[in-house]
């Protein structure tokens, strides 16, 4: 029995496994630039995060539908209820799919549909983070979430994602205002590539309540001690670090120097069709590379529940 953990830190579109892909191509008459799933997985060899999110974005081509969103989704949550997911916070990235003339309602009911059946087909709970491409303008974020509001009764926080460094979180302060002001909750990827001083950024002026990543805060021990006293839960995401090069073998991963200095620490997939593994295999590479004790792989799976936007619909650190 794989032990019960919730995944917080999972985009939907980082599932879209190489067979799904070319049988949504087919039926959807896409065509795309490799000859089978074999070649698309020789791409699977990225250099850093923006060489991954070329690739991420080009296979995107192939979900038009709300059958699309649906099968893609449906399709993830039985391979994590096969992990010991017990319950998901799921990310979508709503720009990358307008931008490519998909309406909103389409991405954002095809993957309700499915989160709808989810407890009774799979055993999971789910929750749905609208997520804002970083890379893009504020302007483009704050039309997103003026489009996104007759669907908010789907959609429990915001976050923030895509190419990090370059584009700190201040940048999308009003945003994050008015998503407050509609009563969503907020994350944001801070930390991954981009520096430490983007992790205080998120937590100082976006106002978010957890941070995905946030690996990069090792390197300012100030700013540990405040994230340890302060119990702010780190989505980390150790076989994405690894396959982004953010780290050069996942033995160096300091998951475990983080749980030392008191982090609440979470291990999640990120986009596992593309970094080699789902959650369940995340935390037995994790128990391998590092050695942790089955305490340790406890603790992780106890962190994943508390950190979880589950007990309450209230924002935990009112700001
Ligand atoms: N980082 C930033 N943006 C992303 C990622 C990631 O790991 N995966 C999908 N979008
Ligand atoms: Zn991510």
């Amino acid at each position: 029995m794989p032990l019960p953990k919730a995944e917080l830190h999972l985009h939907i579109e980082g599932t879209l496994e190489p067979e799904l892909a070319f049988a949504l191509a087919a039926r959807n008459g896409v065509r795309l630039p490799f000859e089978d799933t074999e070649e698309l997985r020789r791409a699977y060899l990225f250099e850093d995060l923006q060489s991954f999110l070329h690739l991420y974005y080009a296979l995107m081509a192939v979900l038009r539908t709300e059958d699309d969103f649906a099968e893609l989704t449906d399709g993830y949550l039985a391979r994590a209820a096969a992990q010991g997911v017990r319950h998901a916070e799921i990310f979508f990235d709503p720009q990358a799919h307008t931008a490519r003339g998909v309406p909103l309602a389409t991405v954002v009911e095809g993957i309700a549909r499915a989160l709808d059946t989810s407890e009774e087909r799979h055993g999971i709970s789910t929750r749905l983070i609208m997520c804002f491409l970083r890379d893009q303008s504020a302007a483009s974020a704050m039309e997103t979430l003026q489009a996104a509001k007759p669907h908010l009764h789907r959609i429990t926080a915001v976050g923030l994602d895509s190419a990090e460094a370059g584009h700190p979180p201040s940048k999308f302060r009003e945003v994050y205002e008015a998503a407050g002001a509609l009563g969503l909750r907020k994350v944001a990827h801070a930390g991954e590539e981009g520096p430490a001083e983007y992790v205080r950024e998120a937590l100082d002026i976006l106002g978010v309540e957890r941070i995905d990543h946030g690996l990069r805060c090792v390197e300012d021990h100030e700013l540990v001690e405040r994230l340890a006293r302060e119990r702010v839960p780190l989505t980390l995401c150790p076989l994405s670090n690894v396959r982004l090069k953010v780290i050069d073998v996942l033995e160096e991963h300091p998951l475990a120097r983080m749980m030392d200095a008191g982090l609440l620490c979470t291990v999640n997939s990120d986009d596992p069709a593309y970094f080699g593994g789902y959650v369940g295999d995340t935390f037995h590479a994790v128990r391998e590379a590092l050695g942790l004790t089955d305490e340790r792989l406890r603790e992780l799976a106890r962190n994943s529940f508390v950190a979880a936007f589950l007990e309450d619909d209230e924002p935990r650190r009112a700001r």
